[in-house]
C-alpha cells in the first residue's frame, strides 16, 4: 500500500536501512557525540541515495562494500525537517559508512549540568527522538515506517555510565573510558532509538525488570515502581507475549519533556511521577503497553499517530482494571474527557487537528501535540468494543497485534482489517465520522463510577458555599483530587485559593495535584504560591505541566509579564520540545 510521510525524504517501495554498526564517543566538554555508523540496506541502492538530517556534522562518506571509496556527499537547504544528505554513486551499494558529529544544539539530546541532577555532582546527557528527532542524532531514514536491527560501541567519561534502549552486553574500563556495547535485535524505528549517560546505577524489582536511576532516588524508585510484574501480566493477558525481553526502567533527570517514553526493553520516566505513594504509576502501564501498540504495531507516519496513542491509553486502562478496578479506570477516563475538551478548546472544535487522521504536511508533529490521539482515540476504541462486546473485541486485539507485528500501518489499513475482521462493529460505529471528521460524535461512550460521583457532590457542595470539606475528602485518592481540581474555574477568590491550599495542596509534593492548583493560583493571581510555582518551573521539564501553566500565566493580564520573565530565565534547563512548545504559547 503506498503511501508518503511527509516528514522523511525516504520513500515507499525504495531501499531501506535494515541494521546500523554505531560506534560513538561522547564529549561532554564539546556537548557532541561523534563517530561512524555503518548502514546496512534490504537492496541495492539506486545512483543516489537520501537521507534525514538535522544540524549533524557530516565529515566523510564511503562505500562500504570493502572497498571503502570515498563517496560524494552534499546537504540540502535547511527546512523545518532539517536538511536531507545526499550521496552519490551509491549504485549497487548495500552498505555504506557515514562518519559525522552531533552538534550541541542536537533537537533530540540535552546535556545537563551536573546540579541539574539529583547527584549535583556528574553531568548527565539524555535522548528524546520521537517524533522527527532522531536525525539530529545521526542520519537516517527518520519515519516509523523503516525499521533497523543495530549495535553501539559508545565511548563515554570513566566516572558515568551509559544505558540504553537495548541489550547492554558489556561494559569496560579502557583507555580513560568507560567503554559501553549494546545490541538491539529487533528492528525499531529510528524514533525509538534511545541513549543515556550519566551517573546511574540500577535495581532488580522484577522478573525481567529493573530501575535505572541516579544512586540519590534509585531505592525510592524500585519501590515506587514495584508492581511491574503483575502490570506485565496484566498487559500479556490481554495482549499476548511480551516479547522484548526486559521491561527495565529509567527515572530521569526533571527537565525530561515527557511522562514517559516508551523506549524498548528500557521506558524513559519522569521523576516527577515519584509520589511516594505509587498513585502515579499509570504512566508505566501506558509505556508497558506500547510495548504491543507502538513499539509491535507502530503507526506508519504521524498522520496516524493515533494508532499508537489511541491504542495504547486504550490498553493502559485495561492494565489497570486489572490492577486497581473498574471504578478507578472509569475515573481516568473522565479526567482524560477533560483534557480532550481542554484540546477542543486550544485548538477550536472545528479545527482538523481534532480529527484523529490528521494532514501534517508541512508541520512538524511537536507542533500540533495533543490529547486528541490519546483520549479521542481512546474513545473511539472503547465505542468499538462496546458495539461487538469485549470477548469478541479482545479477540480482535490478539489478532491483530499477531497480524502487524514488526510492522507499521496507516489508518486505512487498520480500517481495512477491523471491517473485515469485526463486520458489525464496521455497521455500528459510524468509522468515518470518528476517523475524518473533527470533534466528537454524540454517541461517544461515557463512564460512571462512585469515585467520580463523590467528586461530583463534593462540588455541589462547594458550589453551595461549603468549605469546611475535610470530612468529605479524607479518602480521596489522588486523582479525585485532581479531577475536582481541574474542573474548578481557573479564576477563583482569594479565600478559595486559600481553602483549597490548606485542603490538600500545603501537604503534597505530588506534581499532578499540584499542577491544577498552581494553575487556578495563576489564573487568580494568588501570590501566595508564585515562589512556590517559580521553583516548579525552574526544574521541571515536563510539557504536561509547563504548558497549562505557562499559558495560563500568558493568558492572565496580570501575569503575562512573569511568564516571560520565568521562561527567560528558565528556558535553557528545559530540552528543546519543550523549550519550543512554551515559546510557541508565549508567542501567541
Ligand atoms: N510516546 C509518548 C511520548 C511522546 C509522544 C513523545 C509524542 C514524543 C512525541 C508516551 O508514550 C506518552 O504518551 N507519554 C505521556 C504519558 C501517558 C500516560 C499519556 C506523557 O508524557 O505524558
Ligand atoms: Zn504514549
Amino acid at each position: 500500500m503506498a503511501h508518503k510521510d511527509p516528514h522523511s525524504c525516504w520513500t515507499f517501495g525504495s531501499a531501506q536501512i535494515t541494521h546500523i554498526d554505531f560506534d560513538l564517543t561522547a564529549d561532554f566538554k564539546t556537548r557532541t557525540l561523534s563517530g561512524s555508523a555503518v548502514y546496512r540496506f534490504s537492496k541495492p541502492l539506486e545512483n543516489s541515495l537520501e537521507l534525514d538530517t538535522r544540524i549533524i556534522d557530516v565529515k566523510g562518506v564511503f562505500s562500504g562494500d570493502g572497498t571503502s571509496r570515498k563517496l560524494e556527499w552534499s546537504l540540502g537547504d535547511e527546512t523545518y525537517l532539517g536538511r536531507v544528505l545526499t550521496i552519490r554513486r551509491t549504485e549497487n551499494l548495500t552498505a555504506l559508512r557515514i562518519e559525522f558529529a552531533t552538534s550541541p544544539e542536537s533537537a533530540a539530546l540535552q546535556w545537563l549540568d551536573p546540579e541539574q541532577t539529583a547527584g549535583k555532582r556528574h553531568p548527565y546527557m539524555y535522548s528524546q527522538c520521537q517524533a522527527i528527532l532522531a536525525r539530529s542524532v545521526f542520519p537516517c531514514q527518520d519515519t516509523p515506517a523503516v525499521r533497523f536491527t543495530y549495535s553501539v560501541t559508545l565511548r563515554v567519561p570513566a566516572d558515568l555510565t551509559a544505558v540504553m534502549a537495548a541489550d547492554r552486553i558489556e561494559v569496560k574500563h579502557e583507555d580513560g573510558f568507560t567503554v559501553c556495547r549494546f545490541k538491539m535485535r529487533h528492528p525499531i524505528p529510528s524514533y525509538l532509538f534511545a541513549l543515556a549517560i550519566g551517573n546511574i546505577t540500577s535495581e532488580k524489582i522484577g522478573s525481567c525488570s529493573s530501575v535505572f536511576a541516579e544512586p540519590e532516588m534509585v531505592q525510592a524508585a524500585a519501590w515506587e515502581f514495584s508492581e511491574v510484574d503483575a502490570m506485565i501480566e496484566g498487559a500479556e493477558a490481554v495482549f499476548g507475549e511480551y516479547i522484548w525481553d526486559n521491561f527495565n526502567l529509567l527515572v530521569m533527570p526533571p527537565s525530561f519533556p515527557y511522562g514517559g517514553m516508551e523506549n524498548p526493553t528500557l521506558t524513559f520516566l519522569t521523576p516527577t511521577l515519584m509520589a511516594g505513594d505509587r498513585s502515579l504509576v499509570a504512566v508505566v502501564a501506558h509505556e508497558l503497553a506500547h510495548s504491543w501498540t507502538g513499539n509491535l504495531v507502530t503507526n506508519a507516519t504521524w498522520e496516524d499517530f493515533w494508532l499508537n496513542e489511541g491504542w495504547t491509553v486504550y490498553a493502559e486502562r485495561r492494565i489497570l482494571e486489572r490492577l486497581y478496578g473498574i471504578e478507578f479506570t472509569h475515573l481516568q477516563a473522565v479526567s482524560g474527557r477533560n483534557d480532550l475538551r481542554a484540546a477542543f478548546k486550544n485548538f477550536g472544535e472545528d479545527s482538523p487537528y481534532t480529527k484523529l487522521k490528521t494532514d501534517l504536511t508541512g508541520i512538524d508533529p511537536d507542533e500540533v501535540f495533543s490529547s486528541v490521539p490519546y483520549e479521542k482515540g481512546f474513545l473511539f476504541i472503547v465505542a468499538v468494543e462496546r458495539a461487538v462486546g469485549r470477548e469478541a473485541f479482545d479477540g480482535f486485539i490478539r489478532s491483530y497485534i499477531r497480524n502487524f507485528k514488526f510492522s507499521s500501518i496507516t489508518t486505512s489499513q487498520f480500517v481495512e482489517y477491523l471491517t473485515k475482521q469485526l463486520p458489525d462493529a464496521a455497521k455500528k460505529v459510524d468509522l468515518n465520522r470518528w476517523i475524518h471528521e473533527p470533534g466528537l460524535p454524540d454517541s461517544a461512550p461515557e463512564f460512571a463510577s462512585g469515585m467520580i460521583d463523590d467528586v461530583r457532590n463534593v462540588r455541589v457542595r462547594w458550589d453551595q458555599g461549603e468549605r469546611d470539606l475535610r470530612a468529605a475528602v479524607a479518602h480521596w485518592n489522588t486523582h479525585q483530587i485532581v479531577l475536582f481540581l481541574e474542573e474548578l474555574p481557573t479564576r477563583l477568590p482569594e479565600a478559595d485559593c486559600a481553602a483549597l491550599d490548606n485542603l490538600w495542596v500545603a501537604q503534597t509534593k505530588n506534581c499532578e495535584i499540584l499542577l491544577p492548583f498552581y494553575c487556578i493560583a495563576a489564573g487568580s493571581s494568588y501570590r501566595k504560591v508564585f515562589p512556590a510555582i517559580r521553583d516548579f518551573l525552574s526544574t521541571i521539564g515536563r510539557g504536561k505541566y509547563l504548558k497549562p501553566l505557562y499559558r495560563t500565566l500568558h493568558e492572565n493580564p496580570e501575569t503575562r509579564a512573569l511568564a516571560r520573565e520565568l521562561f527567560e530565565e528558565y528556558k535553557d534547563r528545559y530540552h528543546s520540545v519543550g523549550r519550543l512548545a512554551v515559546q510557541r504559547i508565549l508567542e501567541k
